[in-house]
């Protein structure tokens, strides 16, 4: 038998005028957690998708060996019939149903007569859901979880399906760093328990702790596969391979003096839409022209919605507080509103709030500040191309034209565009919510690198993230939030990981 347990040769899969893999080839080896990295384009969600049937055999060029076999799917069932279960990085599961529902979906526990066997269901789910170290009932609504826990579900589901390849399309993107270390834990218990993992991440500190082999894809070809095994391998090496070239730094340098106060909350509290909590609880923070000024918290201290609730009371109800732009009070009660007072705010979850995903590039790009297009109430389209341009060039958005539809492009550079619709309404302050999760290293100097130039103009930069490492490189100055509440101020140099994390867990059992 084989030494490897899937073999792909050759591949080469094109979509109308983009070749988005050429001849490329991967073997993974039995019992292996196999890392596949490479910048945002590049392939790699693509590769998996022809691997497990999403793509169909005839879709595609080249030749795939499971378990010394050719094989050639028809669709996903065909592929998990053999053993290969895909977890997307939009996770899929059905948000009302219970978790030992979504586990068996497709899959039921019948008993005799064809009823669902709900005893058995929920047994089988409480075993599985132990398993993946997972301390829920089986028939809790997957709506009441967090993404952590709702990864794990979908490690469980797929178990339930006999998995012999586990195909997972980075699945610590939108994860905390606890729920990552979990997830990576149960990696490892999985391949000792002989089931092989591909793992697509852009996280590197994660890659070289965790996989046994790396594959590197460039612009849809093999760059190469490296032995991790004897630790040798640093990130910076998988970086070269990526982008070709050694990257300098990971945060480029900036100077810049901060100057007037561009925006201000006193007393901001935000009540939560349907339940009576608050989630914004009297926070007060200012921002300074040329100032770029960071916003730590866990998951749940209320970022997002402190966030959204200054941005045109986007989120929430009960909205208390004031607000101050350059030093007046003003009363952004609407988006449009908030816009036309110079505040923008690109959203962390760009599926459902920051991108038209059927519309093209240039439509994006352009939505939110369509009146800087209008003449005479009509959009002049030469210039709504010339803008659309400009922002992928500016934002190097992997495209091939800005008439490309946004939901086909990758997933970093569905990000790109985020950005560039919201630099286009040349705001005052621009709030930037997880600016790179899903981004390439490459791609995150360059975000990193245009939050500089926008602070050099004199504009003022809020930047909510949950990499640690991202705030203490690019801020000036670094608020805590916890349970909804500013916990804590400082300046990026009295700023430590340690610090920020111990203010970041301060009254967080707090019962209000
Ligand atoms: N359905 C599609 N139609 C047209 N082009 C597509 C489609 N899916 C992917 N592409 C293109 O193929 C290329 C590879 O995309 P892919 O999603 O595989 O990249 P990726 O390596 O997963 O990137 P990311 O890290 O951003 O997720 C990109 O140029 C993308 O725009
Ligand atoms: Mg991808």
């Amino acid at each position: 038998m084989s030494d490897h347990i899937l073999e792909m040769r050759g591949i080469t899969k094109t979509f109308p005028g983009v070749t988005a893999l050429q001849d490329v080839s991967l073997a993974v080896r039995r019992g292996e957690i196999h890392a596949i990295c490479g910048e945002n384009g590049a392939g790699k969600s693509t590769l998996m998708k022809v691997l497990s049937g999403v793509y169909p055999a005839g879709s595609y060029d080249g030749q795939i060996v499971f378990d010394g076999e050719p094989v050639g799917f028809r669709g996903i069932q065909d592929s998990e019939a053999r053993g290969i279960v895909i977890i997307h990085q939009e996770l899929a599961l059905v948000p009302y149903l219970s978790i030992a529902e979504n586990i068996f979906l497709g899959n039921e526990r019948r008993g005799r007569g064809g009823l669902i066997d709900w005893h058995r269901t929920n047994a089988e789910a409480a075993a599985l859901l132990r398993s993946v170290g997972l301390h829920e009932n089986p028939v809790t609504p997957v709506i009441q979880l967090g993404v952590g826990k709702q990864q794990l579900v979908e490690i469980a589901k797929a178990l339930s399906k006999k998995v012999r390849l586990l195909i997972l399309d980075e699945p610590t993107a939108a994860l905390n760093d606890v729920d990552s270390a979990h997830l990576l834990d149960l990696m490892r218990r999985l391949r000792d328990q002989g089931i092989t993992c591909i793992m697509i991440s852009h996280k590197l500190g994660e890659i070289t702790a965790v996989s046994d082999s790396t594959t590197v894809i460039r612009d849809g070809r093999t760059v190469e596969t490296l032995d991790m095994s004897d630790g040798a391998v640093t990130q910076d090496r998988i970086i070269r391979g990526m982008v070709g070239r050694d990257l300098a730094a990971f945060y480029p340098t900036r100077s810049v003096t901060p100057g007037d106060e561009v925006l201000r909350i006193e007393d901001w509290s935000v009540r939560h839409p349907t339940q009576d909590r608050l989630v914004v609880d009297r926070a007060s923070l200012h921002v300074r022209a040329g100032e770029v000024v960071g916003i730590a918290g866990l998951m749940g201290a209320g970022r997002t919605e402190l966030a959204m609730s200054v941005f045109g009371r986007a989120y929430g109800r009960d909205i208390s507080g004031r607000l101050f732009l350059r030093g007046r009070e003003v009363r952004a009660r609407t988006v449009a509103e908030a816009i036309a007072n110079g505040i923008a705010y690109a959203t962390e979850d760009r599926k459902h709030y920051g991108l038209n995903l059927i519309d093209d590039v240039r439509g994006n790009v352009s939505a939110a500040a369509l009146d800087k297009l209008a003449r005479r109430g009509w959009i002049d389209g030469n210039r709504e191309i010339q803008v659309a341009e400009q922002g992928r060039r500016d934002m190097n958005i992997k495209a091939p034209t800005v008439m490309s539809v946004v939901g086909k492009l990758s997933g970093g550079n569905q990000q790109k565009v985020v950005l560039a619709k919201w630099l286009f309404t040349d705001p005052d302050v621009l709030i930037l919510d997880e600016p790179t999760r899903g981004i390439d290293v490459g791609a995150k100097f360059e975000i990193y690198t245009i939050v500089n130039r926008l602070v050099a103009d004199g504009k003022a930069v809020v930047l909510i993230s949950s990499e640690l490492p991202e705030l203490l490189g690019m801020c000036d100055r670094i608020y805590t939030l916890a349970a909804g509440r500013v916990t804590g101020e400082m300046p990026v140099a009295e700023a430590t990981q340690e610090n920020l994390m111990e203010l970041m867990t301060k009254d967080r059992d707090l019962v209000r």
